[in-house]
């Protein structure tokens, strides 16, 4: 059942190509870029009344949520609010029927996500639940349901669930951007093109990704500590990073934007405290490199995950690792798998048991 791969989490990595494309196929048109969600139930008068969204969710699928703010307010100019849902369901709530309120969750189960459905549904929002498991319970409370069809996920990590719930959020993303016609045609199709071609990437940089990771982990499966950095819609793949490290080789480990190094973290740099640092060239890698020079002022342990051709990286980090260019916004999907390949590999090397870690389950039915 594991298909010939020692953990179901290695297994579920390298899905990914397959998934992605399962969760956007027959959504995506391949020429116009244009995308059905005729699951989400509402007609365009109904959407374009939205105010307001607010995306819901815990752990993985929060850093999902944190990424989709960004595309969402780039390209649909809503204001979206981002809430963990244990801290969601016991505030003052500001909603009604003008905010779309989107759950997010793999297993469909959690305690808290389900209560914050809940309150939103009694609130009189419109909720549309980002899903995996097919009738699981907050697909049938839900006012609408994007499936992320990832297929099973074993792993205690979620690693697939995580990257089709982005895809899920990006195809929501383009949706809204036609509807409410605050994305050119030109912009949705170009992004529309590279989420088809996505899987194809994925799928050939998978094998040289994990040799790499592997490598690297050699070098860093005594640490106690790591620092993940990122900046923009990279910044929820450093929280992403350091979570999954964290939960499988029980390092310590803490993600950060980049620029809130300087307000504290950087005080913690030496050479047991690793940094990995996100660097696509996108609009904010300027700033992002500037952050890693300070890391190495400190006579800090870099670790770069860059795009291929960077001229700086090597002069900077003690390891690189790199993602090939893809469009700018898909850049959180190609550059969450190194970093779950670097803490599966960490984590074996630990000994450790990569798809039961202590202490978790896969889903979390109670508060
Ligand atoms: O099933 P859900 O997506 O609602 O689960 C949410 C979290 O419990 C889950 O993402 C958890 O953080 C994972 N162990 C992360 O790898």
């Amino acid at each position: 059942e594991k298909a010939g791969y020692r953990h179901f989490m290695l297994k579920e990595i390298f899905e990914q190509p397959q998934a992605i494309l399962n969760t956007f196929r027959g959504r995506l048109d391949p020429e116009t870029g244009k995308v059905q969600l005729p699951e989400i139930g509402l007609n365009a008068v109904e959407l374009k009344k939205i105010s307001r969204i607010s995306l819901v969710a815990c752990g993985t699928s929060w850093h999902a949520a944190l990424v989709a703010k960004y595309w969402l307010e780039k390209w649909v100019g809503i204001p979206v609010e981002v809430d963990i849902a244990s801290e969601f369901r016991y505030r003052r709530l500001l909603l009604d029927e003008t905010v779309m309120v989107v759950p997010i969750s793999q297993s469909g189960e959690t305690a808290d996500t389900l209560a914050g459905l809940r309150l939103a549904k009694k609130m009189g929002a419109k909720v549309i639940a980002i899903c995996n498991v097919l009738g699981s319970t907050i697909t049938r409370e839900a006012h609408g349901t994007i499936y992320t069809h990832a297929g099973p996920e074993i792993g205690v990590a979620s690693t697939k669930a995580f990257t089709c719930q982005l895809t899920a959020l990006l195809l929501l993303t383009l949706f809204l951007g036609e509807v409410r016609k605050t994305m050119s045609a030109k912009n949705r199709k170009a992004i529309g093109h590279a989420l088809l071609e996505l899987p194809a990437l994925m799928e050939q940089e998978l094998p040289r990704l994990q040799e790499e990771t592997a490598r690297i982990a050699e070098a860093f499966t005594h640490s106690r500590d790591f620092l993940y950095l990122g900046r923009g819609s990279n910044f929820p793949i450093a929280l992403e990073g350091a979570l999954k490290l964290k939960e499988i080789s029980y390092i310590h480990a803490e993600g950060y934007a980049a620029g809130e190094l300087k307000h504290g973290p950087i005080a913690l740099i030496d050479r047991d405290m690793p940094v990995l640092a996100l660097a696509p060239k996108d609009s904010v890698y300027e700033k992002v490199i500037s952050n890693v020079e300070e890391v190495k002022a400190r006579n800090g342990r870099i670790i770069l995950v860059a795009n291929a051709g960077d001229k700086n990286c090597r002069r900077i980090a003690e390891q690189v690792i790199t993602v090939p260019l893809c469009h700018e916004e898909l850049n959180p999907i190609l550059f969450v798998v190194p970093l779950q390949l670097l803490a599966y590999e960490i984590a074996n090397l630990r000994g450790c048991d990569v798809d039961q870690p202590r202490n978790l389950a896969k889903s979390v039915t109670v508060e």
